[in-house]
């Protein structure tokens, strides 16, 4: 697969429409994720933070963006680590604020131990701060240093913000419209992420540990030149009714199914996709019938992921599915309207239908407004998956269906004629997954 980027140019217009959502008497402060420490002198593989990613492409730590909109000697500015010969010996190459410029189109670039002597000087004058207060407690003192500095200088006409605001107002509306440079993304971290899956219905077999199918998908992953998009959940027999089970140690039984929930994150897009088979390859009678409901579900779900349609609806389709098929099945007793107005089901589902999907996992965006939730459209992706979990000691349901855990995860687009499932390659019913499987 050919390496995918983002154009310098459609950075650019992020920046600008964020802007000019803000106005020109505003100015906005975006950090860079901090490094963290896993023990001793080791990190934690660093990750930009998303917002930062999102307007610039910029990969490195201890940097800050500044947008100024509308100041005349330069709107985008960059702090960031010197050049150090030194220190990239150790560590690699840094941009260094010249670099920067270049590869980034910024206006201008500091080193980010001058961070102190320019920032007050750009928070004068303006009447609005937008930031993302509350996130990073050492940064969030330094912006109020800043601005007690700017405060000082009123008698000599320094004019201090008055106002604070929530960056993620104007940012999350943003990033929850994907553009077409972010689609292409999300498309590669989709088709990379069928293939992991393809890769680990593949190496099941009755016996096989959980780690091995996880060291499966990830060899697919990073092959791709990708990574997990968050821990790759695989549980195999009861261990698919922990929601989010991490150990990934345990032996699969011949008979049991394994769920995996795992996707790729390839240029910071997430992908989130979740399959759930029979490590033998089949499935039994019991599991083959929740399996086929979850399915349901799910499909009455996607038919609601359409522009105009709240986007509750999809939640609300697949409870009365399940809800429906529960009874049927006599995991449920009594009468459908009761049933849904108890919120029965809950027992057996008791997470929701999905998430927005982008930078993060589960992305940002409001999912209702002024108490409503909000209307679809076209360029918003989210998940859809639904599932069933039975404990396995709730001896209030026949012996056959305790331990069964199952979630069924696709992602999708929202297109001006519908759902369109950017994961929709990889099998997802019985019988599709039955195929794939006897192919091994
Ligand atoms: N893997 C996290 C989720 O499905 O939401
Ligand atoms: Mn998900
Ligand atoms: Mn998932």
């Amino acid at each position: 697969m050919k390496p995918l980027t983002i154009p310098a140019k459609a950075y650019a217009r992020r920046r600008r429409q964020l802007m000019r959502m803000a106005g020109n008497d505003a100015i906005l402060v975006l950090p860079a994720a901090l490094e963290r420490i896993r023990s001793r002198d080791t990190h934690y593989p660093y990750r930009q933070d998303s917002d930062l990613l999102y307007l610039t492409g910029f990969p490195e730590p201890e940097a800050v963006l500044v947008l100024v909109p509308g100041r005349k000697h330069g709107e985008v500015l960059l702090f960031c680590r010197e050049r150090d010969r030194e220190r990239e010996g150790w560590d690699g190459p840094r941009f260094g604020p010249e670099g920067a410029v270049e590869a980034f189109g910024l206006d201008d670039a500091y080193p980010i131990s001058d961070l102190d002597d320019i920032l007050p000087g750009l928070l004068e004058g303006r009447s609005r701060v937008y930031y993302h207060f509350g996130r990073d407690q050492e940064f969030d003192l330094k912006l109020i240093g800043w601005l007690n500095r700017v405060r000082a200088m009123v008698r000599q006409g320094a004019q201090p913000p008055h106002e604070f605001l929530e960056l993620g107002h104007l940012l999350d509306e943003l990033r929850l419209f994907k553009d077409r440079d972010e689609l292409k993304l999300m498309q590669r971290a989709s088709d990379i992420s069928v293939l992991a899956h393809e890769a680990a219905m593949r190496a099941a077999r009755p016996g096989v540990r959980e780690y091995e199918l996880q060291a499966e998908l990830e060899r697919v992953f990073r092959m791709h030149d990708a990574e997990p998009a968050y821990s790759s959940i695989v549980g195999t027999g009861s261990n698919a009714c922990v929601l989010h089970y991490r150990a990934n140690s345990a032996q699969s039984q011949d008979g049991e199914l394994v769920l995996i929930d795992a996707g790729a994150e390839y240029r910071g897009y997430a992908s989130d996709i979740t399959r759930t088979f029979p490590v033998n390859g089949r499935f039994s009678k019991a599991q083959r019938a929740l399996h086929d409901l979850v399915g349901a579900a799910q499909a009455a779900a996607l038919a609601q992921a359409r522009p105009g349609v709240p986007y509750e609806a999809g939640h609300v389709a697949a409870i009365e599915t399940l809800t429906e098929g529960l009874l049927k099945l006599g995991l449920l007793k009594g009468k459908l309207e009761k049933n849904l107005a108890d919120g029965s089901y809950k027992r057996f589902y008791r997470h929701k239908t999905g998430h927005w999907l982008g930078l993060d996992v589960h992305d940002v965006g409001e999912y209702r407004i002024d108490g409503e939730s909000r209307l679809l459209e076209p360029g918003m992706v989210f998940t859809i998956e639904p599932g069933l979990y039975v404990s396995p000691d709730d001896t209030t349901v026949e012996a056959k269906w305790r331990g069964i855990g199952i979630r069924t995860e696709d992602d999708v687009l929202v297109t001006k004629g519908g759902g369109q499932v950017l994961t929709g390659k990889l099998a997802r019913s019985a019988d599709e997954i039955e195929v794939l499987m006897a192919a091994r």
